[in-house]
């Protein structure tokens, strides 16, 4: 469900679910950005060095949350428990390519202590519906590092294909690791919401 009412593209979208809203991140949800991103098993699967400090998170925020929903190539969201303003993770679209071919990367994380109760599948459900229905993606593809067991049960129980296993394709700090490329379909999508109701 979206909460705003104005155009969807033009102002920023908040969801909402049974558990929880996703909202905008902001410059203020920085300490939340640095603690999220340092977990040595997040850096690890998602092959990207944490945030040295506060500043450097404020950073991120602002290349990976502000710019992309400004420039029209992406939109992530911060996940909270629905009384609760605090983030406990961050889900969202990246690499948006508009116009003709109506494609997406889809990136999701979350504090540990909030993992195995079923909130990323909650998250995910109504992130895919804003962006079939509202962004009208054609594909949307998701990248897991083949160790990830949660991150590829997730993808499954949410309809992704496995579509290719790239060999070295990520290299991270001394060494080049691989990636599993799973993908949802726009129709595929539809299908499974149709077989819900
Ligand atoms: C991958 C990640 C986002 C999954 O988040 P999550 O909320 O724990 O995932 P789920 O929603 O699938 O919940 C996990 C388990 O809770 C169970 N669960 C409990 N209650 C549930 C409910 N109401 N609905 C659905 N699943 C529920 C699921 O069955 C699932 O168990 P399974 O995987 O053994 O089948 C999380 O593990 C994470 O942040 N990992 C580190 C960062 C990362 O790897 N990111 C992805 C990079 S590609």
């Amino acid at each position: 469900m979206v909460a705003d009412g104005a155009d969807p593209l033009l102002r920023f979208p908040i969801l909402m679910t049974d558990r929880l809203v996703l909202r905008e991140i902001t410059a203020a949800d920085a300490a939340f950005w640095l603690l999220n991103f340092s977990a040595s098993e997040v850096v690890e699967l998602t092959a990207w060095e944490a945030p040295r400090d506060l500043e450097a998170a404020r950073a991120e925020i602002e290349q990976f949350c502000t710019l992309p929903w400004r420039e029209g190539t992406g939109i992530r969201w911060g996940i909270t428990l629905r009384g609760s303003n605090e983030p406990i993770g961050t889900l969202g679209y990246h690499g948006w390519v508009q116009g003709r071919d109506r494609r997406a990367r889809m990136g999701y994380d979350l504090l540990a202590e909030h993992r195995g109760m079923g909130i990323m599948t909650e998250a995910m459900g109504v992130a895919l519906a804003y962006g079939f229905k509202t962004m009208t993606l054609h594909r949307v593809e998701v990248l897991v590092d083949p160790r990830n067991v949660p991150s590829i049960r997730l993808a499954e129980r949410l309809g992704f294909h496995l579509d290719a296993h790239l060999r070295q394709s990520t290299r991270f700090r001394d060494t080049f690791q691989d990636d599993l490329v799973f993908s949802l379909l726009a129709r595929e999508w539809r299908a499974a919401a149709e077989a819900k109701h």
